[in-house]
């Protein structure tokens, strides 16, 4: 029965019903959080978050790493007039690629992004708002030479030439407790600082690192349940 399950969605995924299928997933997700089912931050709530943040910053360029099944690469396609994001995982990474074919101002790349982000960004002269959510967690996803790149990332992104104006987004802030490979919160919040980037918050579980100046929050509140 499972064998059958895992054809028809490798089937599945090669159609055009397979962003159909994830959102459909994500929604349930999104249901199951909202009746209190699971406190983790549901994908959709995210989705929020980068969006709200895009919308803010002005900022025209998404880099992701870690792309997964192409869920946020998906959400942000008609928002960002370019759109990178990085894969380890070879099938991952063969998978978005097939899915986003199609879509030009897509590129997916091949890599650990702890290694591939500081040639990418040396690319891109504009600045970029940052999903950092390339890490290992368990399942079909790739582990790197750590279990997140994290440090590595900052480094590279330290070295962008728009830094002041880039807006980072970090993924799965309750993992920044110094273990696993993942700095404390405080590191990344000195990191920030050293950098003149004024503001370094948690919220709905993202670090959100960018310049003080960024024009207010409107509209909803994303962490509202
Ligand atoms: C939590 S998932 C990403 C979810 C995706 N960003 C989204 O919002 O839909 C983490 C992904 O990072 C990938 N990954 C793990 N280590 C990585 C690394 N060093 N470089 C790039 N990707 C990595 C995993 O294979 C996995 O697909």
């Amino acid at each position: 029965m499972q064998g059958a399950w895992r054809r028809l969605r490798r089937r599945l995924k090669r159609t055009c019903l397979y962003g159909w299928y994830r959102r459909y997933l994500l929604w349930k997700e999104y249901r199951v959080w909202r009746c209190g089912g699971t406190s983790s931050t549901p994908h959709l709530v995210k989705q929020r978050v980068v969006r709200e943040y895009a919308r803010r910053s002005g900022v025209r360029v998404l880099v992701e790493t870690g792309t997964y099944r192409g869920d946020m690469v998906a959400a942000m396609r008609h928002r960002f007039s370019h759109i990178y994001s990085i894969e380890l995982d070879a099938a991952l990474y063969a998978d978005a690629q097939r899915r986003f074919a199609r879509q030009r101002h897509v590129t997916i790349l091949h890599g650990d992004s702890g290694a591939v982000l500081g040639s990418l960004l040396a690319e891109i002269a504009e600045p970029c708002l940052f999903w950092l959510d390339g890490h290992y967690s368990e399942g079909v996803t790739a582990r790197g030479e750590h279990n997140t790149p994290i440090r590595q990332e900052l480094e590279a992104i330290s070295r962008h030439a728009f830094l002041a104006q880039d807006v980072i987004l970090i993924d799965d802030a309750r993992c920044f407790i110094g273990q696993d490979d993942y700095p404390r919160l405080v590191e990344v919040q000195a990191w920030a600082a050293a950098r003149g980037l004024g503001i370094c918050d948690v919220q709905d579980d993202i670090i959100r690192i960018h310049r003080r100046d960024l024009p207010a929050a409107g509209g909803r509140m994303v962490s509202k349940r």
